[in-house]
């Protein structure tokens, strides 16, 4: 079978990496790496590469940024003209992103079978352009993979058949496990100055927190006041990186004491702040993932979010800017959940997507 495997933004990379190197060399099927553009700045892409050890992909789209309907609109002709040069049999997606829905919509029109990888997730927030693209691309999907039963639930809810749907769990911690040692070597925390368990990790990047000056305003003065008790460090997104610029917040954040504020980092240096920080701060999604995986205390600057399941069973809360400061002291007051390992989060999810993929396309017996 010829496998289209759709990377585009950062939180794709760690996605795509563990189903490569699984994929990769199988007899049964030619991998064809497809890299949309979406993002392109050497740390927010190569470096992800390098790290998970992925090849340069086989095709470059060079989408770049836009509007979301330019971005949408240029990944669909360039990756419509891709499959008609050479057309796959399955065009598998992960995630959540823009490219994520365009892929899917070409794939189906073209009438290529479409897999969802992290399908499921509903924050029930339609102003969220990911929740968008999970809706359009889990309607077209044909191969739903679903990381936790609340993701089986949703679809079912939306009248997908359940023969579409296998819950092969969450890729994410393929990555993880996969780079563990190297992770764990790293030296980003020696390099930086950073304590073993007493320092914060910050990342923000949703437009909901940081694409109007009042909410970005507020979460700067809350971390300022955070990091007079402990020490933060805070890799900025480049769309923040804009705003805090735009908003005349750069200096105020930078010249805090006790806040590092750095350019985004790869993967491995990224997950060895991570693994030594005693909380985290976020509004991303894969973020509350990992931090429920390693049993780290994570707080989320959102309203909602499509991965319950790190509150029900893991280590996350969801908090306003205002609650940043107690929920801090909790945890530095030693009074959080410890939370456990969901389900099938267990580094073999990779291998149960290709059993899968074995299974529906090629009616040959699964090997895990
Ligand atoms: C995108 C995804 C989001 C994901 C995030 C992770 C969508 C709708 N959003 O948001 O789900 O959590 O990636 O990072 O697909 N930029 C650069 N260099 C880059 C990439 C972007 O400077 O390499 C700038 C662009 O100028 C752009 C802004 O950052 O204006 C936002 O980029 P974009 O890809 O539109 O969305 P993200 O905020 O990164």
């Amino acid at each position: 079978i010829r496998i289209d495997l759709i990377a585009a933004a950062r939180p794709n990379f760690m996605k795509v990496a563990p189903l490569f190197h699984v994929l990769h060399g199988q007899p049964w099927c030619r991998l064809r790496l497809v890299h949309t553009g979406q993002h392109y700045d050497q740390n927010m892409s190569e470096a992800f590469f390098r790290d998970l050890k992925l090849p340069p992909p086989d095709l470059h789209l060079g989408v770049g940024s836009g509007s979301h309907a330019k971005q949408t609109a240029d990944v669909m002709l360039a990756y419509e003209a891709a499959c008609a040069a050479d057309r796959p049999d399955l065009v598998v997606v992960v995630g959540d992103v823009n490219s994520t829905m365009a892929c899917a919509l070409v794939g189906a029109k073209l009438h290529i079978t479409v897999a969802h990888l992290e399908a499921g997730l509903r924050s029930g927030d339609r102003r969220m352009p990911e929740e968008i693209n999970r809706l359009v691309t889990d309607t077209l999907a044909d191969i739903l993979w679903t990381p936790s039963p609340d993701a089986d639930e949703h679809l079912a809810a939306e009248g997908v058949p359940p023969e579409k749907i296998t819950r092969v769990g969450n890729i994410m911690i393929d990555s993880y496990e996969l780079m563990r040692e190297r992770i764990d070597a790293g030296g980003e925390r020696r390099r930086l100055g950073l304590e073993n368990r007493a320092y914060a990790v910050v990342t923000l990047h949703r437009p909901s927190n940081v694409d109007a000056a009042g909410p970005l305003t507020a979460l700067v003065d809350q971390l300022t006041r955070i990091a007079v008790r402990l020490p933060l460090v805070f890799p900025v997104h480049p769309r923040t990186h804009k705003n805090l610029q735009a908003f005349g917040l750069w200096p105020k954040l930078a010249e805090a004491p006790n806040l590092q504020v750095i350019e985004p980092l790869g993967y491995v240096d990224f997950m060895n702040l991570v693994c030594g920080a005693c909380l985290t701060i976020t509004d991303s999604g894969g973020i509350q993932e990992e931090t429920t995986y390693l049993g780290i205390p994570c707080l989320t600057l959102r309203t909602t979010t499509e991965r319950p399941i790190t509150i029900t069973e893991g280590t996350n809360r969801l908090v306003t800017a205002a609650e940043l400061v107690p929920a801090v002291d909790e945890i530095l007051a030693g009074r959080w959940p410890h939370g456990r390992k969901p389900q099938l989060w267990d580094g073999h999810t990779a291998a149960r997507v290709a059993a899968d993929i074995r299974r529906r396309l090629l009616s040959v017996p699964p090997r895990v």
